[in-house]
């Protein structure tokens, strides 16, 4: 099995036992910051009606970045431009908004069921180009998992 499927599996059993969505969200993040030593800094930003990123669980360096109004920075713009964006080298890139300055690559991964956007995994790595195309499936498999869990809990109509 592999450790994408395992956090999966766990995050089912966690749920089965009554877990909060509040607690499966740390313990996603938690999974995903385990899934690889590059990782340095794994978060969740959830999308409010207001189009404003606000942070939610996280593991790593505090930021000042708690609010992304959408468009602005890596994370804004993936949710302006509606897809993942995987960015070798943050130095490169004008928009971004750096969190540390050790930071080299970033990932945004969307939690999302078609249209809808509920979240997004977004990923720090102190090394170059950190996120090759099988690290960004595992990453992709636990956030599409999330996004079962958000699309869960808006038909259930309440907060967790
Ligand atoms: N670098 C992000 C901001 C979030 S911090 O990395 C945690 C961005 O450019 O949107």
């Amino acid at each position: 099995m592999v450790k994408a499927d395992q956090i999966v599996a766990d995050l089912e059993r966690l749920q089965r036992e009554g877990a909060s969505v509040e607690d499966l969200l740390k313990a996603a993040v938690h999974g995903l910051h385990e899934l690889d030593e590059r990782f340095h800094w794994t978060g969740i930003y959830e999308l409010f009606p207001d189009n404003v990123l606000r942070l939610g669980p996280f593991i790593g360096a505090p930021t000042d970045h708690v609010f992304i109004g959408v468009g602005r920075g890596v994370c804004g713009t993936a949710v302006a431009e509606r897809r993942n964006i995987n960015v070798p080298d943050v130095r490169l890139v004008q928009n971004y908004l750096a969190c540390s300055t050790e930071t080299r690559s970033e990932l945004v991964i969307l939690i999302r069921k078609g249209e809808k956007i509920y979240a997004q995994v977004d990923i720090d790595s102190h090394q170059v180009a950190a996120f090759d195309e099988i690290t960004v499936k595992r990453v992709q498999r636990i956030a599409d998992w999330l996004a079962g869990l958000y699309e869960s809990r808006e038909s259930l109509g309440r907060d967790s």
